[in-house]
C-alpha cells in the first residue's frame, strides 16, 4: 500500500488514453490518413494485421467512456487531438467537424469536474505532411505550431492543461531509425533530423498555445525516460551505457532544459541536427511541467555492430516481466525521479504515463482479476510517494490507460487498461485495477481533505 499521505492533498490522480489507440471512426466528419493508417494497413507491421480502424470505438461510445471516469474518480483526463481530424491536409483547411468532437469532449468532461490534458501530437501525423518528408522536414515542426495555434484557439478557453509532443524519442528512434513504427524507416540521418523537429515543433507549439488559448495554459513536453545501468562492469559496457543514457534520456532533456545537444551523442551519431537560427533558444522555451512515462529501467551492454547508439538493452535475471516483456520495476520511477529532478531542477514534474500490459481474462462472473496490474499500479505509487518524500516536486500520476487499446505495433493483444474492452461487442469492464485506482484515490481525498479540515481549526 502507497504511503498516500506523502502525495500533496492537491496531488491530481488521471488516466491518459491517445485518439489513434481509442477513436476508430478513421473516415468518420472529414478525417483523413494518418501514417499510422499507411503503415498498420501494411501486412506483418502490426501483429494480427490489426489496425486502428475501430479500435475502442470511442469516436461514438465516449459518453460511456467518460462514465467511466466518473466510476474511477479521477480529477484529469489526458487525451489526445487527432491532427487529421482538425486539419485533414495537415497545413491550412481546418474541419470543422473534427474540431466539434474534441469541443463536445471538453464540456462534458469540464461539466464532470474532470480536468482535461491535451496532448497536441501522439503520433498520427496526418499522411499529407509525410507525403511532404514528414518530420525529418522544418515545414513540419511549423506546421505543427500552425496545428497547436488552431486547437488552442478552439479549446483554450476551456482547457488549461497541455501536451506538446508525446515520447519524441518513439517519433524519431522507432518510427525513423528502427522501422518499428509509422513511418517505419531506418536512417540516422532522418532520425536525427526527426528528433531536431520534433523539439522544435513542442517549443513552436508552446509559444503558439499560450499566444491563440484565451486562458492561461499550462504547459509540458513528455518524455518516456529510463534509467541505465551497465549490465558489467566492464568499461565497454560502462560507455554504451552511457551512450544509451544519452540516447534515451539526455538528447531530450538537455536541450529543453537549454543545454543544447550532448555533445558525445552527436559524435556518437556523426551527424549534426539541423539547428537553425535560434532554434535552441526555441525549444528551450520554458514550459510549466516537465511530463515523464516510465515504463522500465534498461540494462545494457556494449553493441559495436548494432544501431547507434550502439548498445543494447538486455534482460535482468530474474525479473518478473509483464506481457510487454518489460521488467516489472518501480523503484526505476523513484530512481528516475530524483535524478531528473536534481539535475534540470523543473518546476513541477507530472508522471503523464504509468502502466502495464498483462494478459487478462473476464471471467465466468464478469469481473477481471488482474492482481499483476494491481501490483504494479501499487508500486509504482509507492515509488511516487517516496521520491516525492526525497524533495520531487511530483504533481499527479496518469495511468496509462483508461482502456484495452491499440497497442501500435503490437495490436489488440497487448491489454494496458483499467478498463477491460471486449473488441467484438464494445463491451467495457472495470478490472480490479480500477477498482482499487478508485479506492485509492478516494483514500487520498479522504486525507487531503482531513489535512486542510485540520489546517483551517489551526
Ligand atoms: O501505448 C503506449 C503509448 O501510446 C505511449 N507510451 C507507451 C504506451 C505503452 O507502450
Amino acid at each position: 500500500m502507497p504511503d498516500l499521505s506523502k502525495l500533496p492533498p492537491d496531488f491530481l490522480w488521471g488516466v491518459a488514453t491517445a485518439a489513434y489507440q481509442i477513436e476508430g471512426a478513421v473516415d468518420a466528419d472529414g478525417r483523413t490518413p494518418s501514417i499510422w493508417d499507411t503503415w498498420s494497413a501494411i501486412p506483418g507491421n502490426v501483429d494480427n494485421g490489426d489496425t486502428g480502424a475501430v479500435a475502442c470505438d470511442h469516436y461514438h461510445r465516449w459518453p460511456e467512456d467518460l462514465a467511466l471516469l466518473r466510476r474511477l474518480g479521477v480529477d484529469a483526463y489526458r487525451f489526445s487531438v487527432a491532427w487529421p481530424r482538425v486539419l485533414p491536409d495537415g497545413v491550412g483547411r481546418v474541419n470543422a467537424a473534427g474540431l466539434d468532437f474534441y469541443d463536445r469532449l471538453v464540456d462534458r468532461l469540464l461539466a464532470d469536474g474532470i480536468r482535461p490534458f491535451v496532448t497536441l501530437y501522439h503520433w498520427d501525423l496526418p499522411q499529407a505532411l509525410q507525403d511532404r518528408g514528414g518530420w525529418p522536414e522544418r515545414s513540419t515542426a511549423e506546421a505543427f505550431a500552425d496545428y497547436a495555434a488552431v486547437v488552442a484557439a478552439r479549446l483554450g478557453d476551456r482547457v488549461t492543461d497541455w501536451n506538446t509532443v508525446n515520447e519524441p524519442l518513439c517519433v524519431s528512434w522507432i518510427g525513423h531509425l528502427e522501422g518499428r513504427m509509422a513511418p517505419g524507416e531506418r536512417d540516422l540521418t532522418r532520425a536525427v533530423r526527426a528528433s531536431h523537429h520534433t523539439l522544435l515543433g513542442h517549443g513552436l507549439a508552446t509559444q503558439a498555445v499560450r499566444a491563440n488559448a484565451a486562458r492561461p495554459a499550462s504547459i509540458g513536453l513528455v518524455l518516456n525516460l529510463s534509467p541505465i545501468e551497465p549490465a558489467t562492469d566492464r568499461p565497454e559496457d560502462v560507455a554504451a551505457a552511457r551512450r544509451m543514457d544519452g540516447h534515451v534520456n539526455r538528447w531530450w532533456l538537455d536541450p529543453v532544459h537549454g543545454r543544447g545537444y550532448p555533445a558525445d551523442m552527436v559524435a556518437t551519431y556523426g551527424v549534426e541536427p539541423p539547428v537553425q537560427g535560434d532554434d535552441l533558444a526555441v525549444i528551450a522555451t520554458p514550459t510549466d511541467f516537465l511530463g515523464v512515462n516510465y515504463y522500465f529501467r534498461q540494462l545494457v551492454v556494449d553493441d559495436p555492430a548494432g544501431p547507434a547508439p550502439y548498445a543494447r538493452q538486455v534482460p535482468v535475471p530474474g525479473s518478473r516481466e509483464t506481457a510487454m516483456g518489460w521488467e516489472m520495476y518501480p523503484a526505476g520511477l523513484e530512481q528516475l525521479l530524483v535524478a531528473v529532478s536534481e539535475e534540470y531542477r523543473p518546476e513541477k514534474i507530472i508522471v503523464t504515463e504509468s502502466g502495464s500490459a498483462w494478459t487478462d481474462e473476464v471471467t465466468a462472473e464478469g469481473t477481471v482479476e488482474d492482481k499483476e496490474r494491481t501490483d504494479h499500479l501499487e508500486q509504482h505509487l509507492a515509488a511516487c510517494a517516496a521520491a516525492v518524500g526525497r524533495g520531487v516536486p511530483l504533481a499527479g500520476y496518469f495511468v496509462w490507460s483508461l482502456l484495452d487499446n491499440f497497442e501500435w505495433a503490437y495490436g489488440y493483444d497487448k491489454r494496458f487498461g483499467l478498463v477491460h474492452v471486449d473488441y467484438a461487442t464494445q463491451r467495457r469492464t472495470v478490472k480490479a485495477s480500477g477498482h482499487r485506482y478508485a479506492e485509492l484515490i478516494r483514500a487520498h481525498q479522504r486525507l487531503a481533505g482531513a489535512a486542510g479540515a485540520a489546517a483551517s481549526v489551526a
